[in-house]
């Protein structure tokens, strides 16, 4: 080293990156830019590699998540996917779906907690259905559980005029989701609002009493129960009155896409699921197969995984912020892919929008 200037060393980070199917891989493509390009003002090195996930590995290797990708992903600091889904294969034994790939790599790192915010951007209350009195003040986040419920349940299968599901709970499965909602609470509002369907379920039943025993740990936090009816209505007639919705796996699916109205466009949520080892981070959106390779998807759901990549995959909360203001003052310039366009507005390509948001990035005065 030389005298007297101490170079400080670059913390390096490996990122397992599936951009997978449809336009995955080219809002992941802009993902990665915006990642680069906030990395040398935070001292920060990514080595990141891809890996086939979906329809593109069983093209490539028969299998929707390869030996290959299931050894990477396991030894990588965090998961970067962009989406899984292809129509061609809609016909093709369960072994071989793109979403069968998904599952199975969520279950192989036990991501239990599936974290959906929510918030709705001033400059495009234009583009939800919704009246801008009903977003004024949305800012939700929804805790969904992953690895359970009826995606996973067994029995499962079906004969030419039969078909059986299975949607079975244990308290732990529920406890240990409840605990990541309640603890996101006390950082935000400080409520939870629970949702399941406990005047027809037994798995919502067990589902109700272990949320309520496990509130006692959190005092200081407000629970509400409420049906998954009832809660789709008030997603969208009084949604600035959530704060933290937990929820298993199915209704937590369903309610999020519902969600995605008030933000403008499914093409704009992040998602960062959770469990003890590596996460996984995705947009919320899937692979849009109509809009893939057309340079018109929109990044921002993609780069705004990114910010939750840095502060839930790796604890580094300063980046995630610079990436996030990054996004809100690109949206504030009128930056805007098909999706979110209002009438008038120029309309930017995917690789235009990502651009514009990795300069905003780097720049010396992000102030929003
Ligand atoms: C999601 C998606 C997936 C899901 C599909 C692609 C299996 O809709 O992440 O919300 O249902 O979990
Ligand atoms: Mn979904």
């Amino acid at each position: 080293m030389e005298r007297g200037r101490r170079r400080r060393s670059l913390k390096q980070y490996e990122i397992a990156v599936l951009p997978g199917d449809g336009i995955g891989p080219e809002v992941i493509g802009q993902a990665l830019r915006v990642l680069e390009a906030v990395a040398p003002r935070h001292r920060l090195r990514f080595v990141s590699r891809e890996h086939p996930v979906g329809a593109a590995a069983v093209r490539v290797a028969g299998d929707p998540l390869p030996y290959e990708t299931r050894e990477a992903v396991r030894r990588a600091d965090a998961v970067l996917l962009g989406a899984v889904g292809d129509p061609a294969l809609d016909g093709e034994p369960r072994q071989r779906r793109p979403e069968t790939g998904l599952l199975a790599l969520r279950a192989l790192l036990g991501v239990y907690a599936n974290l959906r915010p929510v918030a709705v951007h001033p400059a495009l209350m234009h583009a939800s259905p919704l009246r801008p009195n009903r977003l004024t003040g949305v800012d939700l986040l929804i805790v969904r559980e992953l690895t359970g419920g009826l995606y996973y349940g067994e029995p499962r299968g079906r004969t030419a005029d039969t078909a059986i599901n299975t949607l079975r709970y244990s308290t732990s499965e529920v406890e240990r989701v409840a605990r990541v909602a309640f603890a996101a609470a006390r950082t935000r509002r400080g409520r939870v609002l629970s949702v399941d369907k406990a005047n027809v379920l037994e798995t919502s039943q067990l589902w109700r009493e272990t949320v309520t025993r496990l509130s006692l740990e959190f005092p200081d936090v407000t629970l509400e129960h409420c049906y998954v009816d009832t809660a789709a209505m008030r997603l969208v007639s009084a949604p600035s009155g959530i704060d933290v919705l937990v929820t298993e796996n199915m209704f937590g699916d369903i309610l999020s896409d519902e969600a995605a109205v008030l933000a403008g466009s499914l093409g704009m949520l992040p998602s960062a699921s959770l469990g003890s080892g590596p996460g996984l981070f995705e947009p919320v959106h899937g692979s849009a197969p109509d809009l893939a390779g057309r340079d018109v998807a929109n990044p921002i759901g993609a780069i705004a995984t990114v910010a939750l990549l840095l502060r839930h995959g790796l604890g580094l909360a300063e980046p995630a912020v610079a990436v996030e203001r990054a996004i809100a003052l690109a949206l504030q310039r009128g930056a805007r892919t098909a999706d979110i366009a209002g009438p008038g507005e120029t309309v930017m390509g995917t690789a235009e929008l990502g651009g514009c948001i990795a300069e905003l990035v780097c720049g010396r005065t992000i102030t929003v």
